[in-house]
């Protein structure tokens, strides 16, 4: 991969789209499912976590036989994982030893706005910055993933975004399950072409779109479990991919946390759709199965087979015996916002006159222009009107928003946590009230279907004291 090939948000490999055929006929189930390494740091003074990252080209093997060239932290794909406690602050050295700007944005982190990853504040080739994190939000599932501007839908797709597992006391109060029996899942979807390198190309500016699920980076894989109950948390790191995961035997799962960690009380679940950017926390029992049982976690709105099969876990004669105890109760107490004292309605759409450019409220990006001013502390109610056919996942930064109404229907428990993506659905309207803390500072709030965001669907607010 060169820089060059990115530096315009056109496809590097548009000619190649068309005749693409599968590098290897699709077979789910073949790899063990592989967990990132974990981020050691490379200092712990004075109560700081200090890492050192350095954003680089690497190879993976994905299809197995196959090099798959990518852009990862530390070169690997998904890039490592930073595990962060609340209350002790991280600092994470990035280097960028690409051939391109890049940077990191820490999506879902109450993070100061210099350090937030703005789509202009990059880093330069060569250059480092230290991104300071205060981790002093409540436990939840972040993820980092680099922002420059206009070109993040080439960046993610070819591999530059890691989980960021941030937690708390809670965790460990309500008996969830810890260490191995925690996995963190990144889902996207891919293309091949035949030499096993990603293709990226066709139909990218309504959203880019591939032919098989990688979970962890492995195609469908398997896991093993034990008969035990497990924490899997989803991230949807895909382009512009939403996903309606539902286990193979029609079984229930539990969401116990949505974007900005724990729900309230665990919500009871068949189906679970999660947009781009979105992150879920389901809690799977498997002590009530046999072992040699193998339960496909199927996503039913996938259109092919490599779209339907997200992973199978095979279940093995360790554990159930052990005592768990699953949550029914109260998790924790939301806070409650102030009353709102503004609301905006943000219309979202396409606009075709020269080339591709979405818009909202018939607005663009523009790094100059401030679209709003609120007050640290304020909270305002922000109406999402979605006229077009296509799933907009609004992603606002450095702070968190809840769900308050939606034209389709009663607000899901499972979407009364605390959110910093919805999925705003063809003909929808959607009300989110944002709470306009910690930070002061400018902000971005995007559509995070890539393609999107890169071509203007993307406006600035500016927390004001
Ligand atoms: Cu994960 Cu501005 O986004
Ligand atoms: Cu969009």
């Amino acid at each position: 991969l060169r820089g060059s090939e990115v530096t315009k948000s056109s496809a590097p490999a548009t000619s190649a789209g068309r005749r693409f055929q599968a590098a290897s006929p699709f077979t789910p189930f073949q790899r063990d499912l592989p967990i990132p390494p974990v981020l050691a740091p490379v200092s712990t003074r004075n109560g700081v976590d200090v890492y050192s990252v350095d954003i680089k080209d690497g190879i993976a093997e994905i299809l197995p036989g196959f090099e798959t060239p990518i852009y990862g932290y530390e070169g690997v794909y998904p890039g490592p994982t930073i595990r962060a406690v609340k209350g002790r602050p991280s600092v994470v050295r990035q280097t960028n030893k690409l051939g391109f700007d890049s940077n990191v944005h820490l999506h879902g982190g109450y993070v100061p706005a210099k350090h937030d990853g703005h789509p202009m504040d990059v880093i330069l080739p060569g250059k480092s910055f230290d991104y300071t994190y205060p981790n002093e939000q409540d436990a939840a599932m972040l993820w980092y993933h680099d922002h420059a501007h206009g070109r993040t839908a080439h960046t993610l797709y070819y591999g530059l975004a890691g989980m960021y597992l941030l937690s708390d006391e809670r965790d460990v109060e309500l008996g969830l399950p810890q260490d191995e029996y925690d996995v963190p899942l990144m889902l996207a979807d891919h293309a091949f072409n035949k030499d096993g390198s990603f293709r990226y190309a066709e139909n990218v500016d309504l959203g880019f779109r591939g032919d098989t699920i990688l979970v962890n980076g492995a195609v469908s894989p398997r896991m093993t479990v034990q008969r035990r109950i497990y924490r899997l948390r989803f991230l949807n790191a895909s382009n512009a991919r939403s996903y309606n995961l539902k286990l193979g035997n029609g079984r229930t799962m539990l969401q116990v946390a949505s974007d900005g960690g724990l729900l309230e009380k665990p919500v009871s679940r068949s189906t679970v759709l999660i947009h781009p950017a979105e992150r879920v926390e389901l809690l799977v029992d498997f002590r009530g199965f046999r072992p040699g049982s193998e339960i496909v976690l199927q996503n039913i709105d996938g259109e092919s087979p490599g779209t339907k099969s997200v992973m199978r876990f095979d279940v093995e004669s360790g554990g159930g015996a052990e005592e768990f105890v699953i949550p029914t109760g109260r998790m924790r107490t939301l806070e409650k916002l102030p009353a709102p004292n503004a609301s905006r309605r943000w219309d979202l759409g396409l606009f075709t006159q020269s080339g591709v450019q979405w818009r909202i409220a018939e607005r663009g990006f523009n790094p100059d222009r401030i679209d709003v001013r609120p007050r640290l502390g304020s909270s305002e109610l922000w109406q999402w009107h979605n006229p077009s056919n296509r799933v907009h996942p609004m992603h606002l930064h450095g702070m968190l928003f809840r769900i308050v109404e939606r034209s389709t229907g009663v607000v899901h428990p499972a979407d009364r946590g605390w959110k910093d993506t919805i999925g705003v659905l063809p003909g929808e309207t959607a009300t989110v009230q944002p709470w306009f803390i910690p930070h002061t500072g400018r902000y971005v709030f995007h559509c995070h279907a890539l393609e999107h965001g890169d071509k203007a669907m993307m406006l600035q607010l500016e927390v004001e004291k």
